[in-house]
């Protein structure tokens, strides 16, 4: 296992969507492992592979980070099948530093995708997980949470990380 490079916005391989899974070797295996242990490095509660620029569709998931409550969720080519109601929470990203935002996403999702064996599953997520879920199949699709903002908060933040990078470049 390896803690891979988050790729992080403005980073044009954050924009592009990612492939279907066809078949689930120990390339995926592996690149699932590392995400998790990525993700619980960060530290993190989600975690897509494009994010560390594996164009392909798995995304892992842990709503808890202490350890010993560690409870790791993997999917594999996750789809949204159903979303209902709305509410604003806000919400950030690893792959976007330094800032969060209010987001509009669905309370309750149907999900359908296949776990790491090849197995088949639809779940019913609310809460935490949905959102989770939602923002990680969002990255599956080239989307970052900034491009769900207001067109003005999204402004502020571009303004925000040009800076910041203008600033690292001047002092490195
Ligand atoms: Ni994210």
């Amino acid at each position: 296992m390896a803690i891979l490079e988050i790729l992080k916005y403005p980073d044009s391989r954050l924009k592009k969507p990612a492939k279907e899974i066809e078949k689930i070797d120990d390339g995926i295996r592996d690149l699932a492992a590392d995400l998790l242990e990525t993700m619980y490095c960060a530290p993190g509660i989600g975690l897509a592979a494009t994010q560390v620029g594996q164009p392909v569709r798995v995304a892992v998931v842990d709503l808890f980070s202490q350890e010993e409550k560690r409870k790791p969720m993997v999917f594999i080519n996750p789809e949204i099948l159903e979303g209902e109601g709305e509410e604003l929470l806000e919400e950030g990203c690893l792959s976007v530093p330094d800032f969060t935002c209010e987001v509009k996403r669905h309370c309750r999702i149907t999900v359908r995708a296949r776990k790491l064996d090849g197995s088949p599953i639809k779940i019913q997520a609310e809460g935490l997980l949905a959102r989770a879920l939602q923002h990680e199949i969002d990255h599956l699709n080239g989307i970052l949470f900034i491009d769900r903002i207001s067109p003005l908060k999204r402004h502020i933040y571009r303004r925000k990380a040009r800076k910041a990078r203008e600033v690292q470049r001047t002092t490195s």
